[in-house]
């Protein structure tokens, strides 16, 4: 099928039962240019597991966690890589595959645990615990990774920890996935005092009052979450272990303690599962929208670069950790 209106309107079966039919015209066109822009550009589109359905179900090549899209990175071939995500994600893409043209549809798109630590606060903490090896979340600026000695995400935060073999590490930025990698590991953790604006608004009481009211529901927690939320939760992991739970266990009724869109997201592939929607929106990722990933690829904006001298430090960072 060449046409592209043809084939946007052929996406949307996929997509009917999270986006209602009177709300499809808004997309439609949007849809359509982008195929066509993808083809003439040669170009794909990478999407955060938290892109809203008609990004990540329509017009995205890859889709996944911050791990996935790292790794998927790397092994892209065409020649421009627009990241439908926040600017880390993008900056991550730049270190792993430099050669290729990297775009964010909106430069504003960041992230609140990136913006708590800046590369003055990683040197301090060194001079503070000498000798205490430094993991930084994925979560930061290409800057701070080059201060750091690995990199992580929420998929493999505790395997990096126990990988560097020493009894201290220092976790930088995010306290709550320090405290929860914490409390599996027998290493010491070190902890900065970064949140996620949207995870830290989970509440503990929230999920009992989930389970009063939809008797039987199974709640799965992001470990970005405070350490009580994921103690209350059945099950903890990053935004693909969680996907990978409703697709493996498919309980009957689910409730995903995360970002809005990964319910709608996941509930594409399991119209069964009924999803219970405790969500909080995540602004930045919501600045991502059809129409700027439309003038990215028209435009070429906003082209990401990374100075050669924090790069080169920074990919070692990212390197080693998918070494782990
Ligand atoms: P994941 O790596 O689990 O997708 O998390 C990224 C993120 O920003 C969560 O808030
Ligand atoms: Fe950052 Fe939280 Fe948004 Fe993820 S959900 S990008 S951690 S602010």
């Amino acid at each position: 099928m060449h046409d592209p209106s043809a084939r946007a309107d052929a996406l949307y079966d996929k997509v009917r039962h999270v986006i209602p039919p009177m709300e499809w015209p808004v997309f439609r066109d949007d849809v359509a240019a982008i195929l066509e822009l993808k083809r003439q550009r040669d170009a794909v589109i990478l999407a955060h597991n938290y892109q809203t359905p008609e990004i990540f179900h329509c017009v995205a090549d890859i889709v996944g966690d911050s791990l996935a899209l790292a790794r998927k990175a790397m092994e892209v071939e065409a020649g421009v890589i627009v990241l439908a995500g926040v600017h880390f994600m993008a900056e991550t893409a730049k270190l792993l595959n430099p050669g290729k043209t990297v775009l964010i549809p909106d430069t504003e798109a960041g992230c609140s645990l990136a913006e708590s630590v800046t590369p003055a606060d990683v040197r301090l903490m060194r001079e503070r615990y000498p000798d205490v090896p430094v993991v930084t979340y994925v979560n930061t600026s290409a800057a701070v990774k080059a201060e750091a000695d690995i990199c992580c995400t929420s998929g493999n935060a505790r395997q990096v920890v126990e990988s560097l073999g020493s009894s201290r590490v220092i976790m930088i930025p995010d306290e709550f996935l320090a405290q929860n990698v914490a409390a599996e590991t027998d290493v010491e953790i070190i902890a900065w005092k970064g949140h996620c604006e949207v995870h830290e608004l989970f509440e503990a009481s929230d999920i009992r009052e989930l389970r009063e009211a939809y008797p039987g529901v199974t709640v799965l927690a992001h470990p970005e979450c405070p350490p009580e939320v994921v103690a209350e939760a059945d099950f903890s992991g990053s935004t693909a272990a969680m996907t990978d739970y409703v697709a493996t266990r498919k309980p009957p009724r689910v409730a995903l303690m995360t970002e809005c869109s990964m319910s709608d997201n996941v509930a594409v592939a399991h119209p069964d599962v009924e999803f219970v929607r405790p969500c909080n929106l995540c602004p930045h990722m919501k600045r991502i929208t059809l129409a700027n990933i439309r003038e990215a690829l028209e435009h070429d904006r906003h082209e990401v670069t990374i100075d050669p001298l924090v790069a080169r430090r920074a990919r070692l960072s990212v390197e080693r950790m998918l070494a782990v």
